[in-house]
């Protein structure tokens, strides 16, 4: 089949090259020139595993970069749009990105067209889209509009596309159904699962998966609700670290009590220095609003939202506990991107974090494996960005990790140690083994856990100075 994807960001690429690699013909449209000549020149704008493969295999071929979104509908049988949806002040989802795209699509078809909301938008938009194609002149008959939200994340995004939980297609019409189906057939009937050059299958995925036909309606809401579930298992498992921490409690163990259960499951029960990322805070927010407007007061968002920030604070108040004063501190930061795997910097707790501590006069050298120049832009002038974790740490009077690379989590301990000026670190994503850390000669703050300090130190959180400990 023919598509256009319309956005060649973190979803739209990935979108287009994974639809590439189903078989289909696919055209991504974006109006960023710079991106376009990237991608044309061979380049990957992004970090994404198994992304760079099917630039490779498709690029040229079944997969074409442009800037003229009208021929890319006038060819296509389905357009989805992927296009970005930031907050806006009133925390409200900016569909400015989506109009302009409705409009410009309009003009464009001849014959029956499906327009599909991959980008994540608020229940009713896709009724507003119908209006604006229909507004522009495109004869209602002409087209339908489908919601199918995009459940990948970053870091791990081709492989949750080809190997998804379930595919939601929200359409209010059987003719759109059917192309939407066509479209995902190769992963439905597991015919993609055959293929001898197929991506490698991860663990988890379950094979085929479902496609959940609801209304546009229902999709849009899916994708909303999802999200704030999410998020709210994060904020819910940070707050029960906090009791953790308070009462001498393990959170790892509590994790693996409650994980277990099959009605919960052990996923995102991962406690830590909160959410971050383009979708969860802006996701909630605009799930809030679109609930004020429909006339219900959801509280639990809010909730969720302000122990994500807290979250941060606790750490905040952590290190300053671990350190005692912050003036003049020399801190190692691993990890820029708001989560392992991805060089995206967008509302990353590990930035705002960064910036926090050098407002209080701190002195950061900080290391992530793909996001340092997207962080450059961001971050204040005199953080030092190096090439390596030894030298993020060399002469610090602290180690703090912020991002769950996996690279941070095998770090050589005995150098680790060598280069550090003091021997502390305080690791916001639970990478080590409390005892295995203190037999290392580290003092080491986690998260939800007993800070764990080498013999002969005092054992009271915050207290290897000797001060009197306070309240974490
Ligand atoms: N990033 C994720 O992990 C993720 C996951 C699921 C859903 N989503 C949702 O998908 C949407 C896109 O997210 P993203 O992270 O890919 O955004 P992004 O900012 O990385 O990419 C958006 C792209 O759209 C292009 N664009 C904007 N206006 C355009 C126009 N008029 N014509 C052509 N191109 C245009 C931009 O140049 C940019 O390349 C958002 O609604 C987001 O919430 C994101």
């Amino acid at each position: 089949m023919r598509i256009a994807v319309v956005g060649s960001g973190y979803v739209g690429l990935v979108a287009g090259a994974c639809f590439a690699e189903l078989g289909h013909d696919v055209r991504v449209v974006d109006n960023d020139q710079q991106k376009l000549a990237a991608l044309n020149n061979g380049q990957v704008p992004i970090h994404e595993q198994f992304l760079p493969e099917l630039l490779a295999r498709h690029r040229g071929q079944r997969l074409q970069f442009s800037d003229d979104l009208h021929e890319a509908v006038r060819v296509s049988a389905a357009i989805f749009v992927a296009v970005g949806t930031p907050p806006t002040d009133s925390g409200d989802a900016d569909l400015s990105y989506v109009e302009s795209v409705a409009r410009e699509i309009s003009g464009a078809i001849r014959d029956y067209k499906i327009v599909v909301e991959k980008s994540t938008v608020p229940v009713y938009t896709s009724e507003w889209v119908r209006k604006i194609i229909l507004r522009n002149g495109a004869d209602a008959e002409s087209f339908d509009v489908a919601s199918n939200p995009e459940f990948l994340r970053e870091g791990t995004a081709v492989t949750d596309f080809l190997f998804t939980d379930r595919i939601v297609v929200g359409a209010d019409t059987e003719r759109c159904a059917i192309v939407l189906r066509e479209i995902y057939a190769p992963l439905c009937d597991g015919s993609y699962y055959q293929r001898g050059d197929a991506i490698p299958q991860p663990d988890r995925a379950q094979i085929p998966p479902p496609l959940i036909v609801t209304s546009t309606k229902s999709a849009e809401l899916i994708k909303h609700a999802s999200n704030a579930f999410l998020a709210m298992k994060i904020s819910f498992i940070n707050a029960v670290a906090s009791i953790c921490e308070s009462v001498g409690a393990n959170v790892q163990q509590v994790c693996q009590g409650i994980g277990t259960d099959s009605r919960i499951g052990p996923r995102f029960l991962n406690p830590g220095i909160g959410y971050g990322g383009s979708c969860f805070p802006k996701d909630l927010m605009a799930f809030r609003a679109v609930a004020r407007e429909c006339g219900y007061d959801f509280r639990l968002l809010d909730e969720v939202m302000r122990i994500n920030e807290e979250q941060r604070q606790r750490f905040l108040r952590k290190v300053r506990n671990a350190l005692w004063t912050l003036r003049g501190k020399r801190l190692g930061v691993l990890g820029l991107a708001f989560k392992g795997g991805t060089d995206d910097i967008r509302e990353s707790p590990a930035i705002l974090l960064i910036q926090s501590l050098v407002q209080e006069g701190c002195k950061v050298a900080a290391y992530d494996p793909a996001a340092g120049d997207r962080a450059r832009e961001v971050l204040p002038s005199n953080v030092e960005l190096v090439r390596s974790p030894y030298e993020a740490a060399a002469g610090a009077d602290a180690l703090l990790i912020l991002t769950e690379w996996e690279e941070f989590a095998t770090l050589e301990l005995k150098l680790l140690s060598s280069k550090l000026r003091y021997p502390i670190v305080i690791d916001g994503r639970n990478l080590y083994d409390p005892a295995v850390m203190a037999a290392h000669g580290f003092s080491y703050y986690s998260v939800g856990r007993a800070p764990a300090l080498p013999e002969g130190l005092p054992t009271q959180a915050g207290n290897d100075r000797g001060e009197k400990p306070q309240q974490i």
